[in-house]
């Protein structure tokens, strides 16, 4: 059907004048409108609130539920230390941590967080003085800066579970935290500084 309609209308087309052809253009740029107003009027975004636990302090957010928590911190919250990356959970960008566990928030929809602890960047230390950060800044890790955030959080929680990781630990742990600076070396140092303090 969609084949012949195309047929029709290129031989159609053949034979209408220049002024036509722009007025039929502008009708089906119309229709093209208007048909995608109707289609956002029949399915509006469902808001609803949710509370949640952020470093610490208790907020409430009005949000459609499949919303990733990377944005509700973003731009409801204006932590904007957490970064987005590739948003498909494949970079480390936007890593957080869920009751002291790493995860992707580009990709953990605010629905699914409930009463569970998250803790960003931001929460992680008060004064920038957890171990983790003092050994990044020791060993001068970040060069853009851009990854360091998820980075930072990724290895905390690695220390967190395994307080003294072997190399093969933290290649483990680090593997998925993507930096297109290739600060890995100082990111490896790091930590294991970080495991000795
Ligand atoms: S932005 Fe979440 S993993 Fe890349
Ligand atoms: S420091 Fe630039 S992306 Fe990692």
């Amino acid at each position: 059907m969609t084949k012949w309609l195309i047929l029709l209308s290129k031989h159609y087309f053949e034979f209408i004048s220049q002024v036509e052809k722009k007025i039929i253009k502008l009708f089906y740029k119309l229709f093209i409108y208007l048909w995608i107003a109707i289609l956002n009027k029949s399915s509006p975004n469902i808001m609803e609130q949710f509370e949640l636990n952020v470093n610490g302090k208790n907020h409430q957010v009005n949000v459609d539920p499949s919303t990733p928590i990377l944005w509700v911190l973003r731009d409801h919250l204006k932590l904007v230390g957490t970064k987005y990356g590739c948003g498909i959970a494949q970079c480390g960008a936007c890593t957080v941590h869920l009751n002291g566990i790493a995860v992707r928030s580009c990709q953990l929809p605010v629905s699914s967080v409930g009463n569970n602890k998250l803790t960003t960047i931001e929460g992680l230390s008060e004064n920038g003085d957890h171990p983790v950060q003092k050994a990044w800044l020791e060993h001068d890790v970040p060069q853009c800066g851009y990854c360091q955030s998820g980075q930072i959080m990724t290895a905390s929680a690695l220390l967190e579970s395994n307080p003294n990781p072997s190399e093969e630990a933290i290649a483990s742990a680090m593997h998925g935290n993507i930096c297109r600076c290739g600060t890995y070396t100082r990111i490896k140092a790091a930590i294991k500084t970080a495991s000795k303090s």
